[in-house]
């Protein structure tokens, strides 16, 4: 790492798109703030990373990851609270996520304080792009890709590390209607689902539009070998309270991502003293509490979609429904702390919340 400066150099975007942004009409995804973040790597380094006006980069048709698709990404959010300060929520994990994908996908190690030093530096430069607006966020993506002029296969010796942003409401615009999926899977044992490898979301597609047209948002993704086991659903890792206890899979296969919304999910209930189990969950068990009446709740939890309710569970040519949202009691109270300890309206005892600028 020797070589790389902790203030990174920037080029400024002369041409602001900022006054352009519709704020009541913002599709997830599609606007970008000014600025990138780009480094390179060669020659078993990372060179000096700088700042640069957003905009398109230049590709060789033989960019090995095109082809075999060593490409990682992270996503995380930047918010405004109420103070007009722009924070970031843990952020480390994040950093510590990337570096186990890419170590998964035979990609150099990018240092934890580079990546940190990275987002921050960006976002603190795109300050104006982080709008107080409740339920708005900068949406950021780090991601990295092989850069190899080569389509011979194997692992690339050079690569980009990127940092782009994009300005974003809510996710999903209501509860989310998902399907158990019994046919397609996610994640193997032994392959990358614990990785955020563009792959993994690229073979979730095609399940996923099935389901799309069946009238559900996402797919409860469950185990590749039996589909007996409930995994994640879509982008999201998942969760259920029964009998008042928090319920979400374990993670000690290497199939599930570790998600940073629901490390904080479940040590915010176990500080409040929220029974939990982090174990294997059966799509019987939860098929079985949906009809009984004793599955009170279900939610995704996820950077992009934060806690998102579940209100249908689809299973064979089954659409159960789950309790209306007024009752659910659990999922609210998450969700309304984790909007205050952001937006700086409750002390933030946890010590999650990292001020940029
Ligand atoms: C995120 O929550 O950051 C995700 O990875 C979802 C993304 C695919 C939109």
């Amino acid at each position: 790492m020797s070589g790389v400066s902790v203030q990174f150099p920037v080029t400024h975007n002369t041409k602001s798109n900022l006054a352009n942004v519709d704020w009541d009409n913002l599709p997830f995804g599609k606007i970008f703030a000014d600025h990138m973040f780009v480094m390179e790597y060669a020659n078993g380094a990372w060179k000096q990373g700088e700042i640069l006006p957003f905009g398109p980069i230049a590709m060789h048709p033989a960019m090995s990851a095109i082809h075999y698709g060593q490409s990682i990404f992270e996503g995380m959010k930047a918010y405004r609270n109420q103070s007009d300060e722009v924070v970031l929520f843990r952020p480390e994990l994040n950093a510590r996520r990337f570096t186990e994908s890419a170590a998964r996908m035979c990609m150099p190690e990018l240092p934890e304080e580079i990546f940190l030093e990275a987002v921050k530096q960006l976002v603190a430069l795109d300050a104006a792009w982080v709008t107080n607006k409740p339920g708005y966020a900068l949406y950021i993506r780090p991601f990295m890709f092989a850069t190899d002029e080569f389509v011979g296969i194997k692992p690339s010796d050079t690569y980009k590390f990127v940092i782009i942003s994009s300005p974003v409401g809510a996710y999903y615009a209501e509860p989310v209607r998902v399907k158990i999926e019994e046919h397609y899977t996610r994640a193997a044992v032994g392959g990358v689902g614990r990785a955020k490898a563009a792959g993994n979301y690229g073979a979730s597609l095609f399940p996923a539009k099935q389901a799309q047209q069946q009238g559900f948002h996402q797919l409860v993704w469950t185990d590749a070998k039996t589909h007996t086991f409930i995994e994640e659903s879509g982008t999201m890792n998942i969760m259920f309270v029964i009998n008042n206890t928090l319920i979400t899979p374990s993670e000690d296969s290497d199939t599930i991502l570790r998600g940073t919304t629901k490390r904080t999910v479940l040590e915010l209930a176990a500080s409040w003293g929220i029974p939990i189990e982090e174990r294997p969950v059966t799509v019987e068990e939860i098929i079985t509490a949906a009809k009984n009446g004793t599955l009170q709740e279900a939610f995704g939890a996820g950077t992009a979609a934060t806690i998102a309710p579940i209100a249908i569970i689809g299973y064979r040519d089954e659409k159960i429904e789950l309790p209306a949202l007024e009752t659910r009691e659990m999922s609210l109270k998450i969700k309304t702390f984790l909007h205050e300890v952001k937006s700086g309206a409750i002390e933030d005892t946890h010590h999650w919340v990292q001020k940029v600028c």
